[in-house]
């Protein structure tokens, strides 16, 4: 069994206690990991503001070296880290090798986006009150990060948070998912291999209610969540004078118009979207919108798709729809199928359910104020609906209180910029899946779903502030 201490101030170092991580496949013990108690967060955080001129007087380039040496040591050690995922976040393995490869760009891009740093001049002289007046203005670190990470992206959603904060120049603790914390005590590890000031880095695995003590004090100057919109909300209540970015849930929609195209094409992806690591992605498919011409063939489609769906063990590389995180929320998701159905929905498909796997699930005829449609299900579960026309289809995505990203399957370029007006989103994917991410772009949601963006250069705005340099001419020159 592997054992993992915290990472404090860059160093490994052993906790009073320790927390038996258990796999969510067949629930054997992975894994004992550190917990970190009030003494070690209050010396993360001592060393975090120590850490703030050192980390900020690093040059850029300094810094992006930095970057593409840990992007370099995690292709090294891709397949350790992927095993990790599968131990933790019963991640298949496939997907998981994937993530590794995210984990990889996502330094590389951190990296670039440090190296392009740029500052303005700005004519001032707009008005009589700047006459002769230059500016100029530059960003500079905001200072010491918190970030806080879910279970299902345990390293490339880490990456997201440590990669722009070392870009950026300023300290980070991260607080990683208590099922899943050895990823990001790795990567922090890499990091410091790497030649990050260690004093920059913590990783603090620990209770949820300990991280209170970073969120109080005044050199915290960034909190960055990412999980559930409950605890999200409720954080950026706390954190009153500090800057937030939120990435939260959704119950993310795709339409397929009736020119979409290839309906086994179309289906294939779908079912990719919705049912590929058991659905515990934010951007997963919950709601599929089909143009009622379309509606019975891609149903066909689609059931065919859910039901050969590679599901079980995750160690099996061909899988990729492995266990759900526990099997309570197995039973969870069961709970809400049969719910469903006694309010009159239909399951399409022979869902099963052993131990925390479930089968993947699609259903129609489901209420809207049903958990399936207006929740977040974070599960391999789908509603199919029919609509009459594009108009409504819009409307339907829209009822929701959640908008994160949205998938639109039309040939009709018009369609697509209706729905990029229309719908309610950080993102419109035109001809693919509302699950689709690169790395680089900005991510984030609108509505319950978050607050700021993601994606490396994004954050990078967040972690750091504007300062102005006000060029006068020296009285009488
Ligand atoms: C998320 O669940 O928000 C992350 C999805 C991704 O990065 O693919």
């Amino acid at each position: 069994m592997r054992k993992e201490g915290l990472l404090l101030a860059g160093t490994v170092t052993k906790g009073k206690t320790a927390r038996k991580i258990l796999s969510p496949f067949d629930g054997a013990v992975v894994a004992e990991v550190a917990q970190a108690e009030g003494e070690q967060l209050r010396l993360a955080l001592e060393a975090a503001k120590d850490a703030r001129t050192s980390i900020a007087s690093l040059p850029p380039h300094r810094r992006a070296a930095i970057l593409e040496n840990a992007a370099a040591r995690v292709q090294q050690e891709r397949e350790f880290l992927a095993q990790l995922l599968v131990e933790e976040a019963g991640k298949p393995l496939a997907l998981a090798r994937i993530e590794a490869d995210r984990c990889v760009e996502t330094l590389l891009e951190s990296a670039r986006v440090a190296r392009s740093a740029q500052a303005r001049l700005l004519d001032l002289s707009g008005f009589p009150s700047g006459e002769g007046r230059w500016g100029l203005l530059r960003r500079v670190p905001v200072g010491v990060v918190v970030g806080i990470t879910p279970f299902n992206f345990p390293l490339n959603l880490v990456a997201h948070k440590m990669a722009p904060a070392v870009a950026a120049g300023c300290p980070i603790i991260l607080k990683p998912a208590s099922q899943t914390p050895s990823p990001a005590l790795h990567l922090g590890r890499i990091l410091v291999e790497a030649g990050l000031p260690p004093e920059a880095i913590s990783v603090l695995p620990c209770a949820g209610d300990a991280v209170q003590q970073l969120l109080e004090a005044p050199e915290v100057r960034l909190l960055t969540f990412t999980g559930s919109a409950a605890v999200g909300w409720n954080l950026k209540k706390q954190c009153w004078d500090k800057r937030v970015t939120l990435e939260l849930g959704g119950n993310a929609a795709v339409i397929v118009e009736k020119d979409a195209g290839d309906p086994e094409v179309i289906a294939h992806r779908i079912a990719l979207g919705a049912f590929a690591y058991a659905g515990q992605s934010c951007i997963s498919v919950q709601r599929v919108l089909v143009a009622k011409e379309l509606y019975q063939t891609m149903r066909e489609a689609l059931v065919a798709a859910a039901e050969r769906f590679p599901t079980g063990n995750p160690t099996d590389s061909q899988v990729l729809c492995g266990p759900m995180i526990s099997a309570y929320d197995a039973q969870r998701i069961v709970d809400w199928i049969e719910s469903a159905r006694t309010r009159g929905a239909t399951l399409l498909t022979r869902f099963r359910r052993e131990g925390s796997v479930v089968w993947p699930a699609l259903l129609e005829n489901v209420p809207h104020d049903h958990p399936l449609w207006c929740e977040e299900a974070f599960a391999p579960v789908a509603v199919l609906e029919p609509f009459e026309d594009f108009a409504e289809a819009i409307a339907k995505v829209n009822d929701s209180r959640f908008g994160l990203q949205c998938g639109v399957f039309t040939r009709d370029w018009g369609k697509i910029q209706q729905a990029w007006e229309g719908i309610e989103v950080g993102a419109v994917i035109a001809n693919d899946i509302p699950s689709w991410r690169t790395d680089p772009m900005p991510y984030g949601g609108v509505k319950q779903s978050g607050f700021g963006r993601e994606g490396p250069a994004w954050a990078f705005e967040e972690m750091t502030e504007l300062r102005l340099l006000v060029l006068t001419k020296p009285p009488g020159a």
